[in-house]
């Protein structure tokens, strides 16, 4: 472990994401207040209670977006906040069941619309609230997150992951041509955009853009790399997602 540092928060700390950037910053040496719905949830917060440093850094407590104020006593005291809880779309979502092809079109088009604008505009609306109450606010931009999963439970993207490697290509064909990250990456850039003095705005945080197997364009993540950030290889991040997959009992080879 670095040495001790100051008190942060993690937003939906159970979370995929979440897990991760908990488990990096307590190597780190924080503090971390971890928000989630139900602390007293063991099946859900067991594996972060797992993490080297919990016991004697780590602190969950109770907190719901829905719910104005709920975030207050969490949020009290702490240096910095990573927000990263989030209703995150289900492939459940998925109109699987209508069998029309351009009536699926439609519900996927539009589910995926409002998501990506529910997003743009919770970020939207956070730029303005910090600026009027002079918070520094960074934003971290992950592409489509790979690698081993923390919670016992399978996230969204995670599930999708699972279902590519068992043949199940439909459920993951829905994502499209995208950029891929490996998860510990997404923790790292998190702290590392946190720590340096001069990170402002918005970072794009990709490995690589894959398309039906083939490279296809690159997103410009001059930014973060610019920091000195050097991301991870998708082979990688397959590999050890991969490997937790068959160790967790998820996958079967
Ligand atoms: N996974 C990816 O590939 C990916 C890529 C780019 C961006 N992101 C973004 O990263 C963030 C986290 O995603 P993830 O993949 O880590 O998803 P996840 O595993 O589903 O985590 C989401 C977290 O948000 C919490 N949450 C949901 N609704 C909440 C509410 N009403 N109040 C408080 N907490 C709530 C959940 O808490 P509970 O445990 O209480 O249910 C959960 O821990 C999201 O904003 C997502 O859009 C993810």
């Amino acid at each position: 472990m670095e040495g001790v540092k100051g008190k942060v928060c993690v937003t939906g700390a159970s979370g995929f994401l979440a897990s991760w950037l908990v488990k990096r910053l307590l190597l780190c040496g924080y503090h971390v207040i971890g928000t989630v719905r139900d602390p007293a949830n063991e099946k859900k917060v067991a594996h972060l209670w797992r993490l080297e440093g919990a016991n004697e850094r780590l602190k969950l407590v109770r907190a719901d977006l829905l719910e104005e104020g709920s975030f207050d006593d969490a949020i009290m005291g702490c240096q910095g906040v990573f927000h990263t809880a989030s209703p995150v779309m289900k492939s459940s979502f998925h109109p699987k069941a209508l069998t029309e092809e351009i009536v699926e079109l439609a519900v996927k088009g539009t589910v995926n619309l409002w998501y990506a604008l529910a997003k743009a505009q919770a970020e939207k609306a956070a730029g303005e609230f910090c600026t009027e109450n002079k918070i520094d606010l960074v934003t971290v931009l992950p592409a489509f997150v790979v690698g081993p999963s923390l919670p016992p439970d399978l996230c969204s993207t995670a599930s999708d992951v699972l279902a590519l490697l068992k043949g199940e290509t439909e459920q993951f064909q829905w994502n499209g041509r995208m950029g891929y990250i490996y998860i510990d990456d997404v923790a790292l850039c998190h702290i590392l955009v946190y720590e340096h003095e001069g990170a402002s705005g918005r970072y794009l945080c990709s490995s690589m853009v894959i398309d039906h197997d083939e490279p296809y364009y690159e997103f410009n993540t001059s930014k973060i790399t610019s920091l000195g950030f050097k991301f991870r290889l998708i082979e990688e991040m397959f590999d050890d997602c991969i490997k937790a997959l068959v160790e967790q009992g998820h996958l079967f080879l």
